[in-house]
């Protein structure tokens, strides 16, 4: 079990989100359903966000409509508030993901509000969940810097990832929003999240923003992290973290967990074609 890691793919999300041209919707359903094929088990889908923050992620109900969905394959949504949950609900998610921010300042660029006033939208979200027995996973953004305010505390990381698991989240995402993370700083963070939350609890999502990613899910995987989150083709972006690049890439991931004796159940090949795809989408037509 120590040897398998599981990856969360965040290309038709977390990869899409950011490009500026509209991507049709049935090329979005036709990347998921290619990254279906590939043996991911984890594929977050889209958002159920305002239309007015994120446009590309306004057919967010046509995607879910029109996707196959794969036995034993989660796909999920990202969820802000309750208006989006209901919505994704609507559409027969099966899994949302809530999302938090270790700054005060990006809390307030990305989702409007402050960190306090966020778990208090979250918790409708997560009471609702618990009733339905829905599982949420959660995010806390700028657990290494900030893009508004630099560097963050690592014990902020640490209070904010305790307040969701206390909430009810049973994973808990730490992202290094502007990629700007190298080994040592991930270290320090893990330091203080490890002292508050089990590592089979938590996952690693890095942007590849300095080229430093690998390194960092190398330092995750020697404290014991299993879970993280990767888009294919590269992909991705915030559009409120200015000069974030895309997610470090599921194939460059795979390949480098697979050339060091782990496995993670899916196939390279087939993830590189769904990467050239992915690719493609962002190319002006
Ligand atoms: P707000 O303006 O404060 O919301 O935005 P509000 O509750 O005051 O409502 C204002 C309007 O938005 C209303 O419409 C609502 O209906 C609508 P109006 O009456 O004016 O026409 N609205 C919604 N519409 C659709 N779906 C909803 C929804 N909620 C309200 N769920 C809000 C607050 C959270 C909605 C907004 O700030 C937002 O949508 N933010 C999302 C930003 C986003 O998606 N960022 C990217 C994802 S996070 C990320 O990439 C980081 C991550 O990858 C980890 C990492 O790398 O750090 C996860
Ligand atoms: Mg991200």
């Amino acid at each position: 079990m120590d040897d398998h890691v599981l990856i969360w793919e965040m290309g038709p999300r977390d990869g899409l989100q950011n490009e500026a041209a509209q991507i049709p919707t049935e090329q979005k359903v036709a990347l998921v359903n290619k990254l279906s094929a590939t043996g991911l088990r984890r594929i977050e889908v889209t958002s159920f966000v305002s239309p007015r923050w994120v446009p590309q992620m306004a057919d967010a109900a046509q995607v879910f409509a029109a996707i196959n969905r794969r036995p034993g394959v989660v796909y999920s949504a990202l969820t802000p508030n309750m208006q989006g949950f209901e919505a994704a609900l609507s559409s027969g998610v099966g899994e949302v993901a809530i999302f938090a921010s270790a700054s005060e300042a990006f809390s307030s660029k990305n989702i409007n509000c402050s960190i306090t006033e966020s778990m208090a939208r979250f918790q409708p979200v997560l009471g609702r969940a618990h009733d339905m027995r829905m599982p949420v996973r959660a995010y806390v953004s700028c657990a290494i810097d900030c893009p508004y305010d630099g560097p963050v505390v690592p014990a902020n990381v640490a209070k904010v990832t305790r307040q969701l698991l206390d909430m009810g989240c049973y994973e808990v995402s730490l992202a290094d929003t502007i990629g700007s993370g190298q080994p040592d700083r991930v270290h320090s963070m893990l330091d203080a999240v490890l002292d508050v939350a089990e590592a089979r609890t938590l996952a690693l999502h890095f942007h590849d923003t300095q080229g430093r990613a690998i390194d960092n899910v190398a330092a995750g995987l020697e404290r014991g992290i299993r879970i993280f989150d990767a888009a294919v083709g590269g992909l991705g972006g915030c559009p409120y973290a200015p000069g974030a690049k895309g997610n470090v890439a599921t194939e460059t991931v795979v390949d480098w967990l697979h050339s060091h004796g782990l496995s993670t159940g899916t196939d390279l090949d087939l993830l590189r074609e769904a990467g050239r795809f992915a690719n493609d989408l962002r190319k002006p037509t």
